[in-house]
Formats: structure tokens, C-alpha cells, sequence
């Protein structure tokens, strides 16, 4: 059996720590070392996950013997600095969605990536989940007939989630909002499944301290032929609403919260059983599948992850949604 696979974790927040954990379950990859600026993220970590190795800085995480692969999972502004020293070290990016803090940075990136070449990955996990890809098997099967129309709904009672409180960045103009954090991950699946995603106008409702990302979002997308409505909006009262709808003209399918499918054939939604290849739930089956393409990835085995460049069309799809001409 070959050496696991060594992963250096950049970032030790809420997506670094769910790293953490499901890399744990795995015989084919090793978490190496860890590092986080904060030092209380790196006693938490440490406190956490026993055996864990936090190194001195980034740098000797990077450089610690057995790395083979960089996971950086901070904020986006920092994503081009640690794919950088990861390349300069010839060791292989994993990096967190969005790209890059903006377009401009993200092409950088992506020439960096390109001209040291540097093999590039980024982790839309979601679209690993059972859910998002049986939608993909049923549309490519035809059993929806030809998709006409997708919808996109987001509601967020409280921008960043109760769950995701400590990312204070997230409400930030700058790198944060939920268009970034979450509609990224639906334009991804959108260009997978339909193999382009592009935007056609956008009307969003910005608060007037010009420092916090937005309240609302509706937009138009064109995917390919098929017509994409997304309606976005947080605060105020209800639970979370978190949907995706393709509607073809014999029926319609619906991802709820990424790890539940609907299906509808004119008359109301039936729920459709998944498959979890072993995992006890669709969250970790979305994780492992996810953590499948990394380790082929490593190895230059085929996989299913998007690269740097994708990851770049995603972003300046978002962009083009955010920006105040669109
Ligand atoms: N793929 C997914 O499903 C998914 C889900 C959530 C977040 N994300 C992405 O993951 C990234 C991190 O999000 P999060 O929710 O974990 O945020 P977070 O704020 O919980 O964690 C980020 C961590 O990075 C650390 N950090 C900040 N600047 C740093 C620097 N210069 N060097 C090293 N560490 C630094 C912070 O101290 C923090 O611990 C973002 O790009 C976010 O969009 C992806």
C-alpha cells in the first residue's frame, strides 16, 4: 500500500478543523503540520485534536518533512501568499473557495500557478455531496427531460451563521457576503452541470455602512441555454433557506441544504433515497468524496476537482453579479 498522502493545513478556523476531522477518518492521508495566525485557534486545535503537530509558522508547516500537498483554509485574502509558498516548494495546492480576495488576484494566482506549475485543486465540497450528484445522474440520464429553468433561493435569518460566528469576516464587503460563501458553490455546480454559467444582470441591496457585504441579492445567470433566477437574502425571521430546483419539462429536481433531493413529477416533492458509499451520514459522504479527488489528485490519478482556473471562472462570475454595473 503507498505512503499516505501529507497534507500541511493553513488555517485552523471552522473549515480547517472539519479538515481535521475528516481527514481523521482516512488510512490515505496525514495531516503533517498546521499552523493558524491566531494562537488561539492553534491551542484550540491542538487541544482537539491530539497529536496534532502546530508548527513554529506557516513556513515550517510548509516546509515540515512528508508534506505533499498545501490545504489552505483562511480567509481569501491570504490564499494567493500561501499558494505562493506552497509552490515554491513544489508542493501541490488545495485551496479554499473563493479563489482569491478578488478577479485580479485570482488570474495572478492562476498565472502563478500556471507558469511554476503547480498542480492547483479548490474544495467546492458540495458538489461531491450524494445529493448533488445524483441530481447530476438524473438530468444527464434525461429522466427530467430537458432542462428549462433553475432557481436558486438563499435565506440567512443571521449573516454569518450562528455556526460560522467566529468568521467575522464574512459580513465584510471585502471578502465576505453569502454570495461569495455560498452561491459560489451553486455557480460551481451550474458550470458542471451544464458547462457554463454567466451572468446576465443582478440587482443588489447593499446597507449603507459600505464596509458590510450585502443584504439581498436577485440575479439573472444564463447556464448553456437554461435560464437561472437566483434570490438571495439575509436577516430577519424564519429558519435558513438553502435551494436549488433544475425544472425540465417532464419533471423537476431540488437540492435542499445540499444534502437532501427531491423530486417532483407535477405533483408534490417526493424525497429521493441516497447513496452514502459507507459513510454514517450525507455530510461526511460529501466530505469523504471530496477527500477521494484530493488524494488522486496527489497522486496524478484522475479526479473530479476543479482547478485554480475553474475556480476562477466561478469567481469572476460572483464578481460580475457583486459588481455595482451588473
Ligand atoms: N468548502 C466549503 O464548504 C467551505 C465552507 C466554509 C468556508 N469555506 C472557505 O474556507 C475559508 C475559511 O473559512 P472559515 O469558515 O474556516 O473561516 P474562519 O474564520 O472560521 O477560519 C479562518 C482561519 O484562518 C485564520 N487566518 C486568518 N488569516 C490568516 C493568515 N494570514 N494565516 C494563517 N491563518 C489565518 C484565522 O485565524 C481563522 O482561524 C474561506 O475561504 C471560506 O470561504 C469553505
Amino acid at each position: 500500500m503507498s505512503a499516505p498522502v501529507g497534507i500541511a493545513v493553513i488555517g485552523l478556523g471552522v473549515i480547517g478543523r472539519r479538515m481535521l476531522e475528516q481527514t481523521a477518518l482516512r488510512q490515505d492521508l496525514r495531516v503533517v503540520s498546521a499552523w493558524d495566525l491566531d494562537a488561539g485557534a492553534r491551542t484550540r486545535a491542538q487541544a482537539d485534536f491530539p497529536g496534532l503537530t502546530v508548527a513554529a509558522d506557516a513556513a515550517a508547516a510548509i516546509a515540515a518533512p512528508g508534506v505533499d500537498v498545501v490545504y489552505i483554509g483562511t480567509p481569501p485574502g491570504v490564499h494567493r501568499h500561501y499558494a505562493r509558498m506552497a509552490s515554491a516548494r513544489g508542493l501541490k495546492v488545495f485551496c479554499e473557495k473563493p479563489l482569491a480576495v478578488d478577479v485580479d488576484e485570482g488570474r495572478q494566482m492562476v498565472g502563478e500557478l500556471a507558469a511554476s506549475g503547480t498542480p492547483s485543486a479548490v474544495n467546492f465540497v458540495y458538489a461531491s455531496a450524494p445529493a448533488a450528484r445524483a441530481l447530476q445522474r438524473a438530468i444527464d440520464d434525461g429522466s427530467i427531460g430537458m432542462p428549462r429553468a433553475i432557481d436558486v433561493h438563499l435565506f440567512f435569518s443571521r449573516w454569518p451563521r450562528d455556526w460560522q460566528a467566529s468568521a467575522q469576516w464574512l459580513r465584510l464587503r471585502r471578502e465576505g457576503g453569502f454570495t461569495r460563501e455560498v452561491l459560489s458553490h451553486f455557480v460551481f455546480l451550474m458550470m458542471r452541470l451544464f458547462g457554463d454559467c454567466r451572468p446576465i444582470g443582478a440587482s443588489v441591496d447593499w446597507p449603507d455602512d459600505e464596509g458590510l457585504c450585502e443584504r439581498a441579492l436577485i440575479a439573472r445567470l444564463d447556464c448553456n441555454g437554461v435560464p437561472a433566477l437566483v434570490t438571495a437574502r439575509a436577516g430577519g425571521a424564519g429558519p435558513d433557506e438553502v435551494r436549488f430546483t433544475v425544472r425540465g419539462d417532464r419533471g423537476a429536481l431540488r437540492l435542499e441544504n445540499w444534502y437532501k433531493l427531491s423530486r417532483s413529477d407535477g405533483s408534490a416533492w417526493q424525497p429521493q433515497p441516497l447513496e452514502t458509499g459507507g459513510a454514517h451520514d450525507v455530510r461526511t459522504a460529501a466530505y469523504q468524496a471530496q477527500l477521494d479527488g484530493l488524494v488522486a489528485f496527489v497522486r496524478g490519478n484522475p479526479h473530479g476537482l476543479p482547478d485554480a482556473a475553474t475556480a476562477l471562472r466561478v469567481q469572476a462570475t460572483i464578481e460580475a453579479l457583486l459588481a455595482p454595473a451588473a
